[in-house]
């Protein structure tokens, strides 16, 4: 893959206008677009305008100062994975565990030579390029997943509340950020497979066919099919691929039994039943809590879902 940086924006924030200066027109030099700021606030209101690539950092700034800013940076969402370079004039063991710490990338001494800042920057810039490619390949499956919403009208905002609610049994259950993530994105892609389902099947009123059955059930293994380039979605896969699993080895795609299907799969099986008994479907109204509450341990009683979850979930709704 060819990673396209020449052009990238990149914001230089430092309180001295000479070594600005000198930084800018090295830059420019490389064929990158250069935005300078002389203190710490300036330089949030820039990366604000300019979303930049990458950042450029002094130690010590007049009113906010280096750390400070790479910390707002990092806590704020659109910012947080932006590449930054902590510029410091002492390099100290001390002042490079701060610059870490406040979530910089790099540092670089200001006695650095023109060589080191120009592949610091290139190599910075080649992370942000790729995260970037990630970012837009989420971006294009989510609104994939929407579409699943259009073909079938009893679904519209489904994807939506069995991440939500998936994601709330989790957190309950203390599970790391990590694991939130791959849950919420697979709440919103497990059924992305129906794309591949005729609509006249999805939407049908009464009772499918065998034959139509076959066909809807073969939906998790299209939706993984779907998500297969994407690397970083080895969990969601997995996920989307066996919501319809049942513990006592009688659901499908590969009838996976008991410990074959991991947690973070029974926690979106759950929501994703919940969900469906508690909204209206094409072939009956939605359900009163309590209802699908009952439906939910009779599931359990018949070892197809596990009862811890629901519990759990019992807790949060
Ligand atoms: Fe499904």
């Amino acid at each position: 893959m060819e990673l396209k940086i020449t052009g990238s924006k990149i914001v230089i924030a430092d309180d001295s206008p000479t070594i600005v200066s000198k930084l800018e027109l090295m830059l420019k030099k490389q064929g990158y677009q250069v935005f300078s700021a002389l203190d710490g606030e300036k330089c949030l209101q820039l990366v604000s305008e300019v979303d930049p690539d990458l950042i450029l950092l002094d130690l010590d700034m007049p009113k906010v100062n280096g750390l400070d800013v790479c910390k707002v940076i990092r806590h704020d969402e659109k910012t947080s994975l932006t590449p930054v370079i902590i510029l410091t004039a002492s390099g100290s063991k001390d002042d490079k565990n701060r610059a870490l710490a406040a979530g910089a990338n790099d540092m670089l001494y200001k006695n650095y030579d023109n060589i080191e800042l120009k592949l610091k920057v290139e190599s910075l810039l080649k992370l942000k390029y790729a995260i970037d490619q990630l970012e837009n390949a989420n971006n294009i499956i989510k609104s994939l997943a929407k579409t699943v919403e259009v073909k079938d009208k009893y679904t519209v905002g489904h994807a939506e509340r069995v991440s939500f609610i998936a994601t709330t049994i989790a957190r309950k259950m203390k599970f790391h950020e990590a694991q939130l993530k791959d849950i919420t994105m697979a709440g919103l892609l497990h059924d992305i497979g129906k794309i591949g389902v005729p609509d006249l099947i999805l939407n049908k009123e009464g009772k499918l066919t065998d034959e139509e059955f076959t066909i809807i059930k073969n939906h998790p293994v299209i939706g993984e099919e779907i998500c297969n380039p994407i690397k970083s979605f080895e969990k969601v896969k997995q996920i989307i691929r066996h919501h319809h699993e049942k513990l006592n080895g009688k659901g499908y795609p590969d009838g996976l039994k008991g410990d074959q299907i991991n947690i973070e799969t029974r926690i979106m099986t759950v929501a994703d039943i919940y969900d469906a008994l508690t909204s209206d479907r094409s072939y009956r109204k939605s359900m009163t809590k309590e209802d699908a509450f009952n439906i939910l341990k009779s599931l359990v009683e018949r070892d197809e879902i596990d009862g811890s979850i629901v519990s759990v979930l019992e807790k949060v709704v």
